[in-house]
C-alpha cells in the first residue's frame, strides 16, 4: 500500500532539496567531520581512511546496515570525498539484473575509487558470485558462449572500495557479509545527537527557532536523522503560515498535532499496528502475516518501517511464537493490559 507516511526513514521527495525550486540548502553533512553521533563507527572508518591513504591502497570494504534515514549513503558520499575528493559510483541490488549490469560497474571503476551498491541484499544470486572475486581479488571471470563455445575470460579490475547499505543485514548471505572488512549496524541516534543535528539544520535553513521547539522535534523522530529533517521543514512552513515565521514550541506542537504525530513520533501507522495487535490478537504473540493480512499492509513494510522503531522503544516485543504488545504498549494506547491469567498460578476460588 502506497502512502505518504511522514515519520517514514524512507526519504520521500520533499527531502531532496530541488535546487531549482528554491535556494534551499542541502542538509546532508559532506564530511565526516560534519556527521554528527554513529561515535565508534566514525572512529573506525577515520582509522581506515587514514591508514589507505598512508599506503595508497584502496580502503577496505565497509558494510552499513540498519534502518531507513540514519545516514548509510550520506556516509558512503562522505567516504568517497574523504579518500578522494570524489563522489561514489552508485548502483543498487535490484538494478544490477544481470552479471554484465556489474562487470559494466566494475570495469569501469578507477584506482581507489568508491562503489557504493544500496540494498546489496536484493543482489540477484546470480549477479553476487561475480561480486566475490571483484571484493577479494579485484578480478572477475567472465563466461562467455556456451555450450562448445563457451571461453572463460579473466578481467582484472582496479583496486576499488565496495560500500554496501542494507535494512536487512539478515538477508545477507554469509560469503558476502565475511568479505568486509568494516561491517557496522547503525543505531537509532539518541536525543542529544538528534538535537545537535536538528540545531544545525535549523541553522543550514536559517530558521529562527526557540531551543524548546527544536527539542519538540528531537523527541518526536523516532532516532531518526531524516524524520528530524523532515519534521523540521514543515514546522517551518508551518510557522511561516501561522507563527509569523518564530519558531516556538507552542507551534512546534501545534504543526506535529495536525500531521497525527504523538509525543513518542508515533503516527496514525504505528498506532495502528498495536491496536490491531491489541483487539484483534488480545495482545499476541501473533504472527508477523496475520497481522499484515488484518491491516492490510505489506508484511516487508511493517518489518521495515514500523517495527524497528516499535521494538526499539520497547512498545512491542518479539517473540518465538510472533509478535506482543508490552505493557508500555497498552500504556500508550491508554488501553488497560489484560489481566494476566493466573500469573500467581493461585486460582481465584475462594
Ligand atoms: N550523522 C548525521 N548527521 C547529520 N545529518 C545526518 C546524519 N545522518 C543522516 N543525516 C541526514 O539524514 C538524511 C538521511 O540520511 P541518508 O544517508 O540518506 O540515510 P540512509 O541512506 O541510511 O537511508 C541525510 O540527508 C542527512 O541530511
Ligand atoms: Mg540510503
Amino acid at each position: 500500500m502506497v502512502r505518504e507516511r511522514i515519520v517514514t526513514g524512507t526519504a520521500l521527495p520533499e527531502d531532496e532539496a530541488s535546487p531549482a525550486k528554491s535556494a534551499t540548502p542541502t542538509l546532508r553533512p559532506r564530511r565526516l567531520a560534519d556527521y554528527i553521533g554513529q561515535k565508534e563507527l566514525v572512529e573506525k572508518l577515520r582509522i581506515s581512511i587514514a591508514a589507505a591513504q598512508k599506503r595508497s591502497e584502496a580502503m577496505e570494504h565497509v558494510l552499513l546496515h540498519g534502518p531507513p534515514g540514519l545516514g548509510k549513503t550520506t556516509l558512503a558520499y562522505i567516504i568517497a570525498a574523504e579518500l578522494n575528493r570524489s563522489v561514489p559510483k552508485i548502483t543498487s541490488g535490484p538494478a544490477l539484473v544481470r552479471p554484465t549490469d556489474l562487470v559494466s560497474m566494475l570495469t569501469n571503476l578507477q584506482q581507489g575509487e568508491v562503489l557504493f551498491i544500496d540494498e546489496i541484499h536484493r543482489i540477484p544470486a546470480a549477479v553476487e558470485e561475480y561480486l566475490y572475486p571483484a571484493m577479494e581479488d579485484f578480478c572477475i571471470d567472465v563466461v562467455t558462449g556456451s555450450g562448445m563455445h563457451a571461453a572463460s575470460m579473466h578481467i582484472d579490475i582496479k583496486p576499488f572500495t565496495l560500500i554496501g547499505a542494507t535494512t536487512r543485514a539478515g538477508l545477507l548471505s554469509g560469503p558476502m557479509r565475511s568479505r568486509f572488512g568494516i561491517a557496522h549496524h547503525l543505531d537509532f541516534y539518541g536525543r542529544d545527537d538528534l538535537m545537535k543535528i536538528i540545531v544545525r539544520s535549523a541553522a543550514l535553513l536559517d530558521l529562527p527557532s526557540r531551543s524548546e521547539a527544536l527539542e519538540l522535534i528531537a523527541r518526536r523522530s523516532r532516532g531518526t536523522p531524516r524524520v528530524a529533517n523532515r519534521l523540521l521543514r514543515r514546522v517551518r512552513d508551518f510557522a511561516l503560515v501561522r507563527g509569523q515565521g518564530q519558531l516556538t514550541g507552542q507551534v512546534a506542537a501545534e504543526a506535529l498535532r495536525l500531521e497525527g504525530i504523538d509525543e513518542q513520533g508515533l503516527d496514525a501507522l504505528d498506532r495502528r499496528f498495536m491496536q490491531v495487535l491489541a483487539r484483534d490478537y488480545e495482545g499476541g504473540p501473533t504472527g508477523l502475516e496475520a497481522l499484515a493480512a488484518t491491516m492490510g499492509e505489506e508484511s516487508d513494510t511493517l518489518e521495515d518501517v514500523v517495527e524497528p522503531f516499535l521494538l526499539q522503544t520497547g512498545l512491542i516485543r518479539r517473540t518465538p511464537k510472533g509478535r506482543q504488545l508490552t505493557p508500555a504498549g497498552y500504556a500508550h494506547l491508554k488501553l488497560p493490559p489484560p489481566r494476566q491469567a493466573n500469573a500467581t498460578g493461585a486460582p481465584e476460588l475462594f
